[in-house]
């Protein structure tokens, strides 16, 4: 039964600084999402859309939940919302829903927020009986998230930061490559983070012939195949993350493009969260 007003926040807490966890009221959506799909979200009738990864749903209760990490204006706006405002729009669910391949072994390799979107695809993996070493990565102990949630679906957890406060000291990076020392058998790498780290994670896999799946962040702007925005090369080809992923082959992707064009408008979005900033919304 839906009890809340469309688009209504009916829960939110804070993960860490500046990232924020919320069960939205949005009934179709949480109906219909599988992992890999994403919401376009709306704050209000002059946000921008930001597509965010949809990381659970409660079908009877009309809800899905959002993790946001405080980036710019449009996650700022949509951080600073609390429980019992409403979000102008909730777009989706949109992107093609990963596949959830039979396999025994899976390595999970999350780092920041990426933690986020791989929870749906820990939960399906667990849920087909997978072997799961999930392997989460932070800057500080403090930016460290839903490791519990993780922890409860895992076999095994492996943690760093960057600064040695919690875990191995270093990056997920160095994690997985002992693991790959170690570990004979394993058959599929599943990877959510910063481009660069997927990039470095890609690295490691590949030469040891390890299936990657990677879920790309470009920047999106119309989240349905339309705009262009979130162009990305694929094995040679073109291919827009909002329609034909936002899950990819990692093996296959061209990493240093999709940094690049994530890079395009960085003036534009440092300058849009000043003058926020300045309007005093912070
Ligand atoms: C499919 C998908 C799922 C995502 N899921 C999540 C999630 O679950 N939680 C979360 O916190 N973030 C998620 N993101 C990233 C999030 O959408 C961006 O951080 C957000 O759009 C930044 O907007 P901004 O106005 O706050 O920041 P801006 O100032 O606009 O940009 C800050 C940084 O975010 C990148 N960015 C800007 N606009 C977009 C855009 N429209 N799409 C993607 N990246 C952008 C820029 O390259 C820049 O580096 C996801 C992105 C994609 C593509
Ligand atoms: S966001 Fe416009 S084509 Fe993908």
């Amino acid at each position: 039964m839906v009890l809340a007003t469309a688009h209504e926040i009916v829960e939110k807490r804070e993960l860490a600084p500046r990232i924020h966890w919320m069960r939205v009221c949005a009934p179709l959506v949480a109906r219909q999402a599988r992992p890999g799909h994403f919401v376009m979200v709306l704050a209000h009738d002059k946000a921008e859309r930001i597509p965010l990864t949809i990381v659970d749903t409660n079908p009877d209760e009309g809800t899905v939940t959002l993790v946001v990490q405080e980036m710019g204006t449009g996650t700022a706006e949509i951080g600073r919302l609390r429980v019992g405002d409403r979000l102008l729009g909730v777009l989706g669910p949109l992107g093609r829903a990963g596949e959830i391949e039979d396999v025994e072994k899976v390595i999970l390799v999350c780092g920041g927020i990426g933690v986020a979107p791989m929870y749906p695809y820990a939960k399906a993996y667990r849920s087909r009986g997978a072997h799961l070493t999930t392997i989460v990565g932070a800057r500080t102990r403090e930016m460290l998230i839903m490791l519990e949630e993780m922890k409860a679906l895992s076999d095994r957890l492996l943690v760093s930061t960057d600064d040695g406060s919690f875990g191995t000291r270093g990056f997920v990076t160095d994690v997985l490559a002992g693991l790959l020392s170690e570990e004979e058998q394993i058959d599929l790498v599943v990877c959510i983070g910063p481009a660069v780290m997927m990039r470095a994670v890609c690295g490691l896999t590949r030469p040891r012939g390890i299936r990657t799946v990677v879920s790309l962040n470009p920047i999106m702007i119309d989240g349905t195949g339309m705009c262009g925005g979130c162009r990305v090369t694929v094995g040679g080809e073109v291919k827009f993350a909002c329609v034909d992923g936002p899950e990819f082959d990692g093996h296959q992707v061209d990493f240093d493009e999709l940094i690049a064009r994530q890079r395009a408008y960085v003036r534009e979005e440092s300058m849009s969260y000043e003058l926020h900033k300045c309007a005093g919304r912070e």
